[in-house]
């Protein structure tokens, strides 16, 4: 199938465009490369020997998805463009909301012209009340805590209208839960822009020398050691995850929601261990008072992705804290490999933005 996967030049996008790759399927990804940098298609492109279609632009840009779907015929869409960080969120709650919500509404709006009508959607464990985090299933009720939480599940709400006005619509939100890890070959991996807001990428920074001490916050949350525990998924399942939602669709049709997370726990100090384990490293850690509105723990029920989408993740906490570590090790270092791929110019369809 022909595929557009906005964001595509992002973390989780980028480990997907290889999974999709890898299934046989053309890839287009759109990005405005607010949290990426183009040359991860060269990445992409030594990984799987193809370099996708790259175009350079904003979901968030009428006139700029009207030109592209009219330009490059498409079959399905991955929307993973958006903004992450819950309290960045809390500050720029418009900003959230723009550029996730209204984004959203333009990309299904060129969807609907166009007659493209089926989306992968990347949800967030955040739409699943506090009360509900250790083991939270699909069919719970979602009260979301903060403006990033609630852009996700307003999207989720505004899918099930759209499926219901139009029932042809193709619709999987995938619920994840903590994305970590790299390509197990080392040469892809995350590269946020500023600080880094989640635990791995963190301790990889401080593996190499740019950072001097991770701040854990919370040492007296009622938990196994007093830190809190979350649901770390290696990005190489959740990849396989959207493969697996992908070939679901295709046989089932229909409006669906699925968690994709590891189904286990982990604390914060069992991560750090067993990233100490793989790396040979010692990480200086300060304990700060915990964060307002961070949960003691959450992690997914997974058991609806195994059954349906016969998915299961092949990685564990190891390999996450391994690949991790081989990216933070070989990121810097030139790209080995053919040097006949044929790289496609970056297209750019809106030149009034520059
Ligand atoms: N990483 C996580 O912990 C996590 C957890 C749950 C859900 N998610 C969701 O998964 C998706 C991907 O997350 P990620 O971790 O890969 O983030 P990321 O920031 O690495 O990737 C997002 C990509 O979207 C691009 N982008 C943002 N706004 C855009 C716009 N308006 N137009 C075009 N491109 C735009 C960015 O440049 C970036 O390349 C996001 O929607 C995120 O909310 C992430």
């Amino acid at each position: 199938m022909n595929i557009l996967v906005t964001g595509g030049t992002g973390y989780i996008a980028s480990h997907t465009c290889i999974a999709l790759a890898e299934a046989g399927h053309v890839v287009t990804i759109v990005d405005n490369f607010s949290n990426s940098n183009p040359e991860v298609v060269d990445r992409i492109a030594r990984i799987t020997g193809h370099y996708p279609r790259l175009v350079y632009g904003d979901i968030n840009d009428p006139p700029f998805l009207n030109e592209l779907f009219q330009k490059i015929p498409l079959h399905a869409v991955f929307h993973f463009a958006g903004k992450k960080a819950v309290g960045e969120s809390m500050q720029l709650p418009l900003y959230y909301y723009q550029n996730n919500v209204t984004a959203s509404v333009v990309l299904l709006d060129a969807m609907q012209r166009h007659g493209v009508k089926t989306l992968i959607f990347s949800s967030s464990a955040t739409v699943y009340s506090p009360a509900d985090a250790g083991g939270a299933r699909e069919n719970m009720l979602l009260a979301p805590q903060n403006p990033y939480g609630c852009s996700k599940a307003m999207v989720e709400q505004i899918l099930d209208s759209v499926h219901h006005a139009d029932p042809s619509w193709n619709i999987v939100r995938l619920r994840y839960f903590n994305p970590a890890g790299a390509h197990p070959s080392g040469r892809m991996g995350e590269s946020p822009e500023g600080a880094p807001q989640n635990l791995m990428p963190y301790l990889c920074q401080i593996a190499e020398g740019k950072k001097t001490c991770l701040p854990v916050f919370g040492d007296d949350y009622p938990t196994r050691d007093g830190t809190g525990i979350r649901d770390y998924v290696h990005v190489m399942d959740l990849a396989s995850g959207h493969v697996a939602a992908l070939d679901f669709l295709n046989e089932h049709g229909g409006n669906h929601v699925f968690n994709l997370g590891s189904g286990h726990g982990y604390s914060v100090l069992e991560m750090i261990h067993a990233f100490e384990k793989v790396s040979g490293l010692q990480i200086p850690v300060q304990i700060h008072a915990r964060r307002p509105g961070d949960l003691a723990a959450s992690w997914a029920d997974c058991s609806k992705a195994q059954n349906l989408l016969k998915w299961q993740v092949q990685f564990g906490l190891d390999e996450i804290c391994k690949d991790a570590w081989k990216w933070s090790r070989l990121r810097e270092l030139p790209l080995a490999g053919s040097t006949d791929l044929k790289r496609m110019p970056v297209t750019v369809y809106a030149p009034w933005r520059h």
